[in-house]
């Protein structure tokens, strides 16, 4: 994210990783079982999911993907399907087609998707260690459910001043509301101008 805490520009532009920061993105990817992205962030990107900057088995591509709005022609629907399972609360044509090339669907009930439902679900698949790539909205539901462990953000020497926050919803109202952050490490990057930080992540005591 930029150091006012955005993960894409008003006009949707968001490359902010160093090839340091990609490195230790992928080498997270192949250390996790699957990786997860909201649907705004296939719409935007159209990324792959897969590995390129580490070595490893890919891991499973998860799409939350509640109105199913996501193109069938996305790569993660189209390079190795049976490799990607789509969690929706949307059947129909679009859900069947998919499910015909191999992607798993999960259909889950009501127009928003209960995340711990989907974890759920996600374990009875085998994921246990998840990793979540974005976009803002999808880390909101996340963040809200109370359902994260571990926040890694790595902040880039830019300013954007709008556009798409890291945790981007209705948001909580006070500090004490949110979940509680325990720093574990704040490193500056081997490129010498990005910070790498980690915290644990303990659900807010409302959820
Ligand atoms: N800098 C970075 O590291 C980074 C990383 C990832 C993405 N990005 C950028 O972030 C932007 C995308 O972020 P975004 O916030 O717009 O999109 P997003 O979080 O990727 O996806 C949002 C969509 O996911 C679905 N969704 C999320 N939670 C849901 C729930 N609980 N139930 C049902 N559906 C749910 C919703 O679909 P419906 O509206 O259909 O319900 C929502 O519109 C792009 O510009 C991308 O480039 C940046």
């Amino acid at each position: 994210m930029t150091v006012d805490g955005r993960i894409a520009s008003q006009t949707g532009y968001s490359k902010l990783s160093c090839p340091w920061d990609l490195k230790r993105l992928h080498e997270l990817r192949a250390a996790s079982d699957c990786v997860m992205v909201g649907a705004g962030t296939v719409i935007a990107d159209d990324p792959s999911l897969k590995l390129k900057y580490a070595s490893g088995i890919d891991p499973l591509r998860v799409i939350i993907d509640g109105k199913l709005k996501s193109p069938a022609s996305a790569r993660v629907f189209t390079q190795e399907p049976w490799k990607t399972v789509l969690i929706t609360s949307r059947r129909g044509l679009k859900a069947e087609e998919l499910g015909k090339r191999g992607v798993r669907v999960l259909e889950l009930s009501g127009n928003k998707i209960k995340m711990k439902e989907a974890m759920r679900g996600l374990y009875d698949l085998g994921c246990k260690k998840i990793m979540v790539e974005g976009g803002g909205r999808l880390n909101w539901s996340l963040m809200e459910a109370g359902v994260v462990n571990e926040l890694r953000v790595t902040v880039s020497p830019f300013i954007f001043g709008a556009g798409r926050s890291l945790i981007d919803g209705t948001g909580f109202p006070d500090r004490g509301s949110g979940p509680r952050l325990e720093l574990r490490s704040a490193e500056v990057c081997e490129c010498g101008k990005e910070v790498h930080i980690i915290y644990e992540v303990k659900p807010s005591p409302t959820v």
